[in-house]
């Protein structure tokens, strides 16, 4: 078990931290003071947490310019409040942690379940489908894509941004479609499932994740176009390979253009029929109840957890039965 996770991190001056932690991003910046300073996201199972290692020393600056995300390091240092936040200063950085040193699982974030077996639940959906041609085009993305989809997470921060996250998020998302459409009988289960597995498929494309869900950045194309766009185009582009009908092809198309609802999260269009609706309230309940979820993960019973940013700076409460 690690020492310190992250989540458990108090501001405590007289506590001296050892212990290991992966490298989100790593960035050596010039101070007001004419040294370079190292800023670096440092992450574990439990969260993330800014550090810094202050005015280098030239064999400092020498060594650290090697640091890179995905990296596990060692490091020693203590915990700040800044602003409010808790922040990490690093005394000393003893450098990389070799592999088989620590426990994966107390490092990286993982989905609760193993890829495969969500695959097969995924593709299983997709093999029901009636519509051949929605069949078709799910399995030929899903097929040929598998490797990846092993250990994409959904997300570079924030909602499963974790191993495996993507299947994680898709499935459950399959499985609140599934029953929304026995609620709303006029839904058709085909085209909702089917927008349901595609909607995030150019995330593989978008982020460029490492072999263990670790995103350090996104992919050029992701920058300028993002997965919407993206989506847009892979869709077209395997419709006509597919020799997919046209009208569903564009729904397909729409479906991925409008998930995500607001121009300000990149959607240029509002949906235009139930499913795309739909999709949009399946997508925003999994990526909300992902973060409520992750968020009391580390708290106790009957406190409250630390700010959570993407549910507007709320801070939950753990029930205590
Ligand atoms: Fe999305
Ligand atoms: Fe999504």
């Amino acid at each position: 078990m690690k020492p310190y996770f992250i989540k458990d991190l108090k501001p405590d001056d007289a506590q001296r931290i050892e212990d290991r932690y992966l490298v989100r991003n790593a960035d050596i910046r010039d101070g007001n003071n004419g040294k370079k300073h190292l800023y670096m996201t440092l992450g574990d199972a439990s969260g993330d947490i800014q550090s810094v290692k202050w005015s280098l020393t030239p064999d400092e600056l020498k060594a650290y310019a090697k640091i890179e995300p995905g990296m596990v390091i060692s490091v020693v240092g203590r915990c700040k409040d800044y602003k409010g936040q808790n922040q990490l200063i690093i005394d000393a950085i003893k450098g990389r942690a070799q592999e088989g040193s620590y426990d994966r699982s107390d490092l990286f974030k993982a989905a609760p379940e193993e890829p495969q077996a969500m695959y097969d639940y995924i593709v299983g959906k997709i093999n029901e489908f009636k519509d051949e041609d929605l069949k078709k085009l799910c399995l030929s993305f899903y097929e040929g894509e598998k490797d990846r989809l092993m250990y994409y997470p959904a997300a570079m921060s924030n909602h499963h941004a974790e191993y495996a996250g993507l299947l994680y998020h898709v499935k459950r998302m399959m499985m609140m479609g599934e029953l929304a459409c026995q609620v709303y009988t006029y839904l058709d289960k085909d085209l909702l499932l089917a927008g349901v597995a595609l909607h995030d498929i150019e995330k593989l494309d978008e982020l460029a994740s490492d072999e263990n869900g670790v995103v350090p950045e996104y992919t050029l194309k992701g920058k300028m176009l993002g997965h919407l766009v993206m989506g847009v185009e892979a869709i077209g582009e395997r419709c006509i390979e597919l020799g997919i009908d046209e009208e569903k092809c564009l729904l397909l198309q729409h479906m991925s253009l409008t998930h995500h609802y607001e121009p300000e999260f990149g959607s240029p269009k509002k949906p235009l029929f139930p499913e795309a609706e739909m999709l949009h309230y399946l997508d925003m309940v999994d990526a909300k109840m992902f973060d409520v979820e992750d968020a009391l993960r580390f708290t106790k019973p009957g406190e409250f957890s630390e700010r959570v940013y993407t549910l507007d700076n709320r801070k939950l409460y753990k029930r205590t039965f």
